[in-house]
């Protein structure tokens, strides 16, 4: 599938504008990261159901998911809101754009898909009933602002926000001592780019929205137990070598660590996810 996605080569140089640059989302789609962030959708609905459902995601809604990525949330998304409702889907990353859009064909769901940045979208303000909004702004550090209040006013009075982030700086890898310390690098090149890899630990993301005006109306953590191939970390493993942050030498140490645990079977880790409900400043009162 990734390889069909990247085959387009004007999909691949707008990719490159979009990322290799400081501050840029770092991360290289494929076929591990795909798989990573379908487990996680799932997972995601089922620990984090009272919130979606005191959202309103649920028959009939319009969802905005801010950020989508390959798509993954779409099909749990299109199954809640069913074919009444209808989802605008969002990201800047062309490649992305393109695996959202092959999973939004086979959904029964009025589903579109807009590559746009999500600080400034073109999509007509007041449209949504809620927006979806999930391990974005932890890449967003200083753009975090602008893109909570574009997200402000695409929403309809009464609407709301359902707002994710992982706790990367907790990622709990047991034994893979390489995959460890390759994730403290990715941590490190996080900071430099001013965005707080430990987002999803504590208040930090319901601080973060109140700072911004927005009003806390629930929150729950949960822990994500993901059996996956390798670290989400070798996603951004161009941007940590080119940038510094690891040698050549360094990565090709982990990458064969990374092949000896391979053999072994798959990785288990863990990951704390934070889930906050918000309404926008001056929104109306939640259900
Ligand atoms: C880690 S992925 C998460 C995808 C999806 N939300 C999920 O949880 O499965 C983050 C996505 O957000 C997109 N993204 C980050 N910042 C963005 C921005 N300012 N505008 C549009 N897309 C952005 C990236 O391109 C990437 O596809």
């Amino acid at each position: 599938m990734y390889r069909q996605l990247t085959a387009d080569p004007s999909a691949e140089r707008h990719r490159r504008a979009y990322s290799d640059r400081p501050g840029g989302y770092t991360f290289r789609l494929d076929d591990a990261e795909l798989s990573r962030f379908r487990a996680m959708a799932e997972n995601a609905q089922r620990h984090e159901d009272r919130l979606w459902s005191r959202a309103g995601i649920g028959a009939g809604a319009a969802v905005i998911d801010l950020g989508c990525g390959p798509g993954a949330l779409l099909p749990v998304l299109a199954r809640r809101v069913g074919p009444t409702g209808s989802i605008t889907a969002v990201d800047a990353d062309p490649v992305a754009c393109a695996a959202a859009r092959h999973v939004a064909t086979e959904l029964g769901t009025s589903t579109e898909v807009v590559c746009a940045d999500a600080t400034d979208t073109d999509l007509a303000p007041g449209r949504a009933d809620v927006i979806m909004c999930r391990n974005v702004l932890v890449h967003n550090g200083a753009r975090a602002g602008a893109l909570l209040s574009h997200a402000a006013a695409l929403l309809r009075d009464g609407g709301h926000l359902v707002s994710a982030e992982p706790d990367v700086d907790g990622l709990d890898f047991g034994a893979a001592r390489a995959e460890r310390e390759y994730d403290r690098r990715w941590a490190a090149l996080m900071r430099a780019d001013g965005n707080d890899p430990a987002l999803g630990r504590g208040d930090r993301l319901a601080d973060l929205l109140r700072r911004q005006g927005w009003r806390v109306v629930d929150q729950l953590c949960w822990t994500d137990a993901l059996v996956i191939d390798r670290s989400p970390a070798w996603a951004a493993a161009d941007a940590i070598v080119g940038r510094g942050f690891a040698t050549a030498a360094e990565l090709a140490d982990w990458q064969q660590a990374l092949e000896r645990r391979r053999a072994a079977g798959p990785l288990r880790c863990s990951l704390t996810m934070t889930a906050v409900l918000a309404v926008p400043p001056g929104g109306s009162q939640s259900r």
